[in-house]
């Protein structure tokens, strides 16, 4: 089907799924309409209410103050995440409960109590104290998606330190990128990480990236096999060498609500990452609420995210808002499908997985490999089915219904981004689904549709998203450069700019149709055309580069370049796997282009600015539309 007769299809989308009774007669949220109008109505009472269920070592002064474009919510308040995360449930009789179950390939497993977690998590936070951190530093940890990488990230927060988590399966060049716009203190990373049953080695890109970094004083490694380090450089310091070596004790850091608690870089419309800053009370707080009432957690509860800790999904809901629930998750290193497509379903079984949150990228995948995989498991433990990313689309959506929740799921479909911080748009288990919508703001979220000029759209047109009024786990600046933060508050004059295209319907069901800006969703990640064509043009052999996203079966979006050779450069098969090579260095596998056509001339316009547009339609078959302000 084209493009566009798709679009029409879509919006026509008038299915409803009813929750079972089951799930709504335990949610925690059952009238969703009548909640939603009195968080309106009252937004500062409403947070208020909220954050009275979590501890404060002192309370507000006052919820919430709008300065626009700058917000700061429970002003005054003085608190510290990991004691939310940690020590309140350790002090309420769950010590022994376990925290993370991890798993790795090999199906090597190892269990982590809230007890123990406290204790690593304080002694790497001492550590990391006497490495001379102190808060308010900056510490980028690259590390994979396992018990140490989450410890990293709350040995930071307790100590008030920022973390920067990049992604592990970002190549040099990005890290070192992120390492130098934060000017990280310390690194803390892992020797290696697993990918298909091969090693992967972190540390020599580690020594890569910081080559030359003199404000990088340690690099803490996690030796997994206690064979890489030679103990040779006097920058490098060994992670459980370090633990072992620290009091098992840490008082907590007394943190304002609005100190900073991480930055997280995602990508943009320029070549350069931005550093999305986060801080700890408002984050805090609407983590642990959407995760609480979006996936319905209640104590006995296993939940299981697939995510990575590289990004927003993993900070949220693999850390901050899980833990501060205190329930049990299930985490994994690796790939879905390795050894076989049958690993993340023999772990719903084997651990009776409660809450399951992944990707449409990967349900497609598992589409592929067919319903006989899933169904050779158990897979009736499953309430609530979450999908997060990039829009699902109803084939997508009826096969996780059908082949992992087994007809009797609830699926919600969770909108929102890095930025954010939290869910913003999403179905709650009490309401119907509608297959490929989004569903309805969270509480207290007022979004519209709108034109460029902030006019609301009538139902069932598309238009961009935007967000009308501040909510607690918003982005407060991005790093270094808040003409850039104020960017998403003045595109469209007094509105929060998402940079999606979505319309609603007249029951209010938010549809999201991909990104408006120059941003291409490969697999649930955003990668910033500008960041691939930057890699591009470092090759010696590029003169010019353009970057556009295509439709693909699974990745939802995979990317394709055009380039321009320099004189005296000719184009090759050779030359082709060359620059996807290079961009692999530069960049990382994310970011590699699956398809790269060479070509004399592209267009653009009287001021120089690439058309992207105009190589998309013309790769898509799409109408061109304006073509006015092309040069030639
Ligand atoms: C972009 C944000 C949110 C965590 C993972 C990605 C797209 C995200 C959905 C969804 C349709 C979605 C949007 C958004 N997106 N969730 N449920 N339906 N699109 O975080 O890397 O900051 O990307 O992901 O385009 O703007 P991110």
């Amino acid at each position: 089907m084209a493009e566009k007769e798709k679009l029409e299809v879509l919006l026509k989308v008038k299915e409803k799924y009813e929750p079972p009774k089951e799930v709504v007669d335990r949610a925690w949220v059952k009238d969703y309409e009548s909640l939603y109008k009195e968080s309106v109505q009252d937004r500062e009472g409403f947070w208020a209410k909220v954050a009275e269920e979590l501890e404060w070592f002192k309370k507000w002064d006052k919820v919430l103050e709008w300065n626009y474009p700058y917000a700061k919510w429970f002003l005054g308040a003085k608190t510290n995440i990991t004691y939310n995360c940690l020590d309140r449930h350790v002090k309420s009789g769950k010590r022994n409960k376990v925290a993370y179950i991890f798993v790795d390939e090999d199906n090597n497993e190892r269990k982590i109590t809230y007890g123990e977690l406290l204790e690593l998590v304080s002694r790497l936070a001492n550590g990391l104290k006497s490495l001379g951190v102190k808060k308010g530093d900056r510490v980028s940890i690259y590390m994979p998606t396992t018990i140490e990488g989450v410890a990293s990230m709350l040995a930071c927060a307790r100590i008030g330190a920022i973390h920067s988590v990049v992604f592990a399966g970002f190549s040099e060049g990005a890290l070192r990128t992120r390492i130098e716009d934060a000017k990280a203190k310390v690194v803390i990373t892992s020797s290696y990480t697993k990918r298909r049953g091969k090693r992967v080695d972190l540390l020599p890109t580690v020594e890569n990236a910081i080559d030359g970094l003199e404000f990088v004083e340690k690099v803490v490694v996690w030796d997994r096999d206690g064979d890489t380090l030679s103990g040779d450089s006097s920058k490098f310091v060994e992670f459980y060498e370090l633990v072992n070596s620290s009091s098992p004790e840490c008082e907590p850091e007394e943190m304002d609500a609005e100190d900073p608690l991480f930055i997280l870089y995602t990508s943009g419309t320029t070549g350069k990452p931005k550093g999305v800053l986060h801080t700890t009370g408002g984050y805090m707080v609407q983590t642990y609420f959407t995760s609480k009432v979006v996936f319905d957690l209640h104590e006995d509860d296993i939940y299981w995210c697939s995510a990575d800790i590289g990004w927003i999904t993993g900070h949220s809901y693999i850390v901050y808002g899980i833990l501060a629930n205190g329930v049990t998750s299930v985490i994994t290193e690796g790939a879905p499908d390795y050894p076989n497509p049958g690993r993340w379903w023999s772990y719903i079984e084997k651990y009776r997985v409660n809450v399951f949150y992944t990707a449409p990228t990967a349900i497609r995948l598992f589409m592929k490999y067919g319903e006989e995989w899933p169904a050779k498991y158990d897979l009736s433990s499953l309430r609530i089915l979450g999908s997060v990313g990039e829009p699902i689309n109803p084939e997508a959506w009826h096969w996780y219904y059908k082949h992992i929740g087994g007809q009797r799921c609830v699926i919600v479909d969770t909108w929102w981004q890095t930025e954010t911080g939290a869910h913003m748009i999403t179905t709650v288990p009490s309401y119907p689904a509608k297959p490929g919508k989004a569903g309805k703001p969270m509480f207290s979220v007022e979004v519209d549709v709108v034109d460029k000029d902030g006019n609301r759209l009538p139902p069932d047109t598309v238009g961009f998203l935007v967000v009308k009024t501040p909510w607690p786990s918003m982005l407060r600046t991005c790093w270094g450069e808040p003409e850039r933060y104020e960017k998403y508050w003045n595109t469209i004059q007094g509105v929060y700019f998402a940079g999606d295209l979505a319309s609603y319907d007249e029951e209010g069901y938010v549809m999201i149709l991909g990104r408006a800006d120059d941003v291409i969703n490969v697999a649930g990640h955003r990668i910033g055309t500008m960041e691939v064509e930057s890699a591009l043009v470092d090759h010696p052999a590029v003169a010019e580069a353009a970057v556009i996203g295509k439709p693909h079966e699974v990745k939802g979006e995979s990317i394709k370049a055009f380039v321009i050779l320099k004189k005296g450069h000719e184009p090759s098969e050779n030359l082709i796997e060359e620059l996807k090579l290079h961009v692999r260095k530069v960049l990382g596998p994310v970011a590699v282009p699956d398809e790269i056509e060479f070509i004399d001339k592209l267009p653009k316009t009287r001021s120089g600015k690439i058309m992207r547009r105009i190589l998309k339609a013309q790769e898509l078959g799409l109408e061109v539309g304006d073509v006015s302000t092309l040069e030639d």
